[in-house]
C-alpha cells in the first residue's frame, strides 16, 4: 500500500491542471466518493495498528498533495471578452442551515394534494370553546362520545378548553362562510394521554371539509381514495369500515394495507399490515342546522387523519416522542428532503 501511495503522490506532483475538463477528471479519479483517495481509506481502515503507522502519515500526505492541486485550480471565464453574462456581484449559492421538521415536511406532502384539487387552507384557534369542539358538531353536554375524548380543560372553566381535534375548525368555517365549501385544516390537537412511544397529549392533525349541492358519499370515496393514491402511489389497497363519529352519516374509517416488511410495520400496523388512516363520513344534518346552512339543499362530507401516523409509517419511525423532542440528530436526517 506504502508503494501505491507514493506513486499517487508523483503523478499527482506531475499533473498539470490546465482546462476545466483536466479538473474534473482530476476530481474524479483522486478526490470523488468512489476515487482513489477514499479507496485507499477504505483499505487503510482494514490494517493493523502497525501497519496503520507505516502508512499513515503518507496517506495524508497524498490527499493533502490532492486537495491542494484541485484547489489551486483558478476557474477561468471561457471567453476573454469584456462583456460575460457572469455577475461576479452575486452572492454565492449556500447552504442553508437547518431543515424541516418531518411533520411539517408530511403536512405540506398532504396539503398539496388537496391545494390541486381546489381546496384551501383555513385555520382555526388552539384554544377552544365547548360550542365549536363538541356541542355543534352533534355531541350535546351528556353525550357519550365525549368520553372518548380525554380534554385539557383550563383554568378548569368547562367552557374553555384545548380543541382534542380539528373538526372545530369546521364549525368555525361554516358559520362564517356559505357553501360551496371546500376547506382543509391542519394544526396542533390536545389529549389528556400518558405518552409513550404511540400515544401523546400533543399531535397533529388535518381536516378536511366540502359542502355543496349534490355530493353523496361516492364523492367522498372517490376524494379519498385520489388523495390515498396520491400520497403512496396509485397501487395503494384501501378499505372503508363502518364506524361511528357524532359529526357524520354514515361513518368509516379508512385503513391502507403497507404490509409487513419491516420491524417498524408491524409495531405501527400493531402485526396486521393494516394502518388506519383517517375518519371521515358525510356530514351529519344535525351539524349543518347548527351553523344554518339548509341541509336540505346542501350535502357534504368531512375528513380528519393524524399527521403523526403517516409520517411514522413513511420515515419508519417508531418512536412518536421522537418529533417532539428536537433532538438535532434525528432532525438532522430530514435535511435534504425540504419541499
Ligand atoms: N375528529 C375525529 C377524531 O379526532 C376524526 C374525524 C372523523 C374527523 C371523521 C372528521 C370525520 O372530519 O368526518 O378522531
Amino acid at each position: 500500500m506504502k508503494e501505491k501511495i507514493n506513486k499517487y503522490i508523483a503523478d499527482i506532483s506531475n499533473i498539470d491542471i490546465k482546462s476545466i475538463d483536466d479538473y474534473n477528471n482530476f476530481t474524479k479519479t483522486y478526490l470523488s466518493k468512489k476515487g482513489v483517495i477514499n479507496e485507499l481509506f477504505s483499505s487503510f481502515k482494514l490494517l493493523s495498528p502497525n501497519e496503520k503507522k507505516i502508512v499513515g502519515k503518507d496517506l495524508n500526505i497524498l490527499k493533502n498533495l490532492a486537495s491542494k492541486k484541485k484547489d489551486n485550480f483558478q476557474f477561468k471565464s471561457k471567453s476573454s471578452n469584456k462583456h460575460t453574462n457572469i455577475d461576479l456581484s452575486l452572492p454565492s449559492s449556500y447552504d442553508p442551515i437547518g431543515s424541516l421538521h418531518p411533520l411539517t415536511i408530511v403536512q405540506r406532502l398532504i396539503i398539496d394534494v388537496f391545494l390541486k384539487v381546489g381546496f384551501n387552507i383555513s385555520y382555526g384557534p388552539e384554544i377552544e370553546d365547548d360550542w365549536h369542539n363538541f356541542s355543534a358538531l352533534n355531541m350535546p353536554e351528556n353525550h357519550p362520545a365525549r368520553d372518548m375524548q380525554d380534554t385539557f380543560f383550563i383554568n378548569l372553566n368547562p367552557d374553555t378548553l384545548l380543541r382534542t381535534h380539528t373538526s372545530s375548525v369546521q364549525i368555525r368555517y361554516m358559520e362564517s362562510n356559505k357553501p360551496p365549501i371546500r376547506i382543509i385544516s391542519p394544526g396542533r390537537v390536545y389529549r389528556k394521554e400518558d405518552i409513550s412511544a404511540r400515544a401523546h397529549c400533543l399531535f397533529h392533525q388535518i381536516e378536511g371539509l366540502y359542502i355543496e349541492e349534490g355530493v353523496s358519499f361516492i364523492d367522498l370515496k372517490q376524494m379519498i381514495n385520489y388523495f390515498l393514491q396520491s400520497l403512496f402511489g396509485k397501487k395503494v389497497k384501501t378499505r372503508f369500515r363502518p364506524s361511528f363519529f357524532p359529526f357524520t352519516e354514515p361513518s368509516v374509517e379508512v385503513d391502507i394495507y403497507w404490509g409487513l416488511e419491516t420491524e417498524t410495520d408491524y409495531k405501527i400496523t400493531k402485526g396486521t399490515g393494516w394502518l388506519e388512516i383517517m375518519g371521515c363520513g358525510m356530514i351529519d344534518p344535525n351539524v349543518l342546522k347548527n351553523v344554518n346552512i339548509d341541509s336540505k339543499k346542501y350535502s357534504g362530507f368531512a375528513f380528519g387523519m393524524g399527521i403523526e401516523r403517516i409520517a411514522m409509517l413513511i420515515y419508519q419511525i417508531d418512536d412518536l416522542r421522537l418529533f417532539f423532542e428536537n433532538d438535532i440528530n434525528f432532525l438532522n436526517q430530514f435535511k435534504q428532503k425540504n419541499y
